[in-house]
This record gives C-alpha cells, structure tokens and sequence, in this order.
C-alpha cells in the first residue's frame, strides 16, 4: 500500500501556509526537531501530499499553492520556499467566510466557485482538512457535506461543531468515514499549557480560587476577535478546554483576545491563576508566553492527518474518539491523559504495513 497521504484543504491562510511550508521543511531538512510525533505507524510528515486546495480570496485563488500561501493577508513566517506544487487554489463558495466586522481584509475573488465534491473525488484527496475562519459555521457543514459526498476523511480545525455534534457523527458512521475535530489544541498554545499547569497545581493540593487568560495577536483570526458574537463560540471552547482540567467549578475567562496589527502571526498570552495551598496560604502565578500561531496549529494538523489516516488503514471510521481527544479542543469525548496515551500507542502499533 502506498504511503502517501493525499490531503485537500479548505481555506489557504496562515496555518495552512504553515502546513505546506512544514511538509516542504521536514521533507528537505529530513531532521525530526520540532515534531512530537516522527513518525506515526508508518507515516512521517513528507508523506503528506497536499492535492487540492479552497480558497475564496481573489489573491489566492487561481495561484499554485506554493504562492498563494504567502499572499496577504497572510502574515505567518516563513521559514522555507515550497517548490511548485502543482495544486492551483480553487474558487469555494464563500457562504459565512467573511466576517461583517474583519472582513475587510478578504478581497472576494468573482471566480465562478468550483464543485467541491467533484474536485475532492478527481484530486483523489482521502483527507481534508477545514482551515476555514472561525465563525464560519455555514461554509464548514459545506465542506463536512462535500467531504461525505466524496468519501474523503473530513478534519475539522475550526471551531464549527461538527465533529462534536451527534448529527454529524451518525452521517459519518452510516458512510463508514472518519470524521475528527473539533477546534485544534495547538502543539504549544494558551490552552494546552493553561490546562496542564492547572493539572499539576490541583494533582499537588492547590485549591484554585480564579484564573484568568488573554491572547493578543496580529492574525486574521485574532482581528476576527474584535466580532464578539462570531468569536462566541471560540471563546466557549477555550474556556470549557481549560475548566475541564480541574474537577471542581471556580471563577474562569479563558479566550478572550485582542488585536495588535504590527504583531503579525506572533501571539502573547498572560495567564493569571490564584489558589490556596497549605494552611490556607494564598498563592499567585502570573505567566506569560509569546508564539507564532500558524507553526503550532500546523504541527498538531500534521499529526492528527497520519493519526487519521492510520485509524481508516485499520477499519476505524465514524468519530475518531482518541484522535479527536488528542488534537482539538471540543473532541466528541474527553480522555484522561494517561488512557489516550495507551489509545495512541495501540493504534500506532496496530498498522497493517511494515
Ligand atoms: N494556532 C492557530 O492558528 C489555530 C489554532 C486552533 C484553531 N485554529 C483554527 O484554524 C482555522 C484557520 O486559522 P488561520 O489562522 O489559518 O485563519 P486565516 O484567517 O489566516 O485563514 C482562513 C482562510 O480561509 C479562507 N476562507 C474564508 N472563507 C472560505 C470558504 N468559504 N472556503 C474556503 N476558504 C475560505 C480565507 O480567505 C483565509 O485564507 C480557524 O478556524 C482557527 O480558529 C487555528
């Protein structure tokens, strides 16, 4: 069986650039630094082919993929020039993709929108992955619909509730395809690294009386902030992502965002946590943390694309429970740390290749 994983991608902005441009960095580099996962079952990072690509943004739309991930509003760093990759970005239907409030920085391409289901099928794509815009709730189910349609795994990066909705997961059980998401925890993020200080406080008797995080960026998403009911959804996920780390209910914000233009894809993070430990002594933690947001959601992307393609290599279809519990925020069912450790273990250890 071949190991090439072929994947399509729905919205060409900064995580996707960040995607193409590690694919093309792992595959030159042949070096694993920066990757939790080297290789998963059989699977390593250059074994993802990206064959077919959405986008609606008339700077992107028509250019081989290779250009069109450094267009505006694109802000991401570059850190590699991917050859021509021969995947010209096709024109989507742009439905909810344009927020009435950061809209401005989407230009409309008036290209006539291509059949997603018949380019999914004919780029013979097994996997696409959702990079959509936050808030864009309509143009997702599109994509979850086209992806259905054409057999393909469908992988929801955005906070549409897709893989955490029972709807969608009994149509994707019926078809027999996987289906994983919701909302990517990023390889190192506010969410990730506020759960787990919040786990290791309450594992050593820290009572926690309030905690609080903000993020402010210079991506679209983080302009897409500024939309306070659009980013409702994102801001809930974040902040049931992080409440869930302790077993008791306590004072929490979580998600809220801010937009600084001139701080590109660089995101900052202060955290603020407040507790009682040992003879009811007050204890105060105040963190702070600087990234970039295209690298850490593209590496989770590239992890949970082989993880994928490996449960449907061993008949796994329908919601993937562990993988969706290891990459995302909303995933159909939270698992303790210590048993979707074990999960992951046993899937990549039951592979059917060599
Ligand atoms: N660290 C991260 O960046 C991170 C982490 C977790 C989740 N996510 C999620 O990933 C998604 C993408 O994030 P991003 O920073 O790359 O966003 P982005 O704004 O940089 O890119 C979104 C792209 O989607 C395109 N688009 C809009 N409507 C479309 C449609 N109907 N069809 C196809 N393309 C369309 C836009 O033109 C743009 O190119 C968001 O939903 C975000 O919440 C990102």
């Amino acid at each position: 069986m071949s190991r090439e994983i072929r994947v399509a991608i729905a919205g060409v902005g900064n995580s996707a650039s960040s995607l193409v441009q590690g694919i093309e960095y792992y595959r030159q580099q042949k070096k694993t630094i920066g990757l939790a996962q080297p290789k998963i079952g059989p699977y390593a990072v250059p074994d993802i082919h990206i064959v077919a690509a959405f986008d609606i943004d008339k700077r992107k739309v028509g250019k081989d993929l290779s250009e069109a991930i450094f267009q505006e509003p694109n802000n991401t760093r570059k850190f590699v020039q991917p050859r021509s990759l021969g995947v010209e970005v096709q024109m989507a239907q742009p439905l909810d993709g344009v927020s009435p409030i950061a809209g401005e920085k989407i230009l409309v391409s008036d290209s006539k929108p291509s059949n997603t289901a018949k380019t999914l099928t004919e780029s013979k794509a097994g996997v696409l992955v959702n990079l959509t815009p936050t808030g864009a709730s309509r143009a997702s189910q599109m994509y979850a619909q086209a992806a259905l349609q054409s057999k393909t795994a469908f992988i929801n990066a955005t906070p549409a509730r897709i893989a955490s909705n029972g709807a969608w997961q009994s149509k994707y059980r019926k078809k027999k395809i996987p289906l994983v998401g919701d909302d990517v925890m990023d390889q190192i993020g506010s969410t990730i690294l506020h759960r787990n200080v919040l786990e290791l406080l309450v594992d050593r008797g820290v009572r926690i009386g309030e905690t609080y995080q903000l993020d402010i960026g210079g991506g679209t998403e983080s302009e897409l902030s500024l939309d306070k009911k659009r980013y409702e959804i994102k801001r809930n996920i974040k902040t049931s992502a992080v409440a869930a780390a302790v077993p008791y209910q306590f004072p929490i914000v979580a998600g809220s965002s801010d937009f600084v233009d001139f701080m590109e894809n660089r995101r900052t993070s202060y955290f603020n946590i407040k507790g009682e430990y040992f003879g009811g002594t007050e204890f105060f933690l105040d963190m702070r943390m600087s990234l970039e947001d295209g690298p850490a959601c593209a590496a989770i992307v590239t992890d949970v694309i082989r993880m994928t393609r490996l449960a449907w290599d061993q008949g796994q279809t329908g919601p993937l429970i562990a993988v969706s519990a290891y990459g995302f925020k909303a995933p159909p069912k939270r698992i303790p740390d210590q048993t979707l450790k074990q999960e992951l273990a046993t899937l990549a250890k039951g592979t059917k290749h060599s």
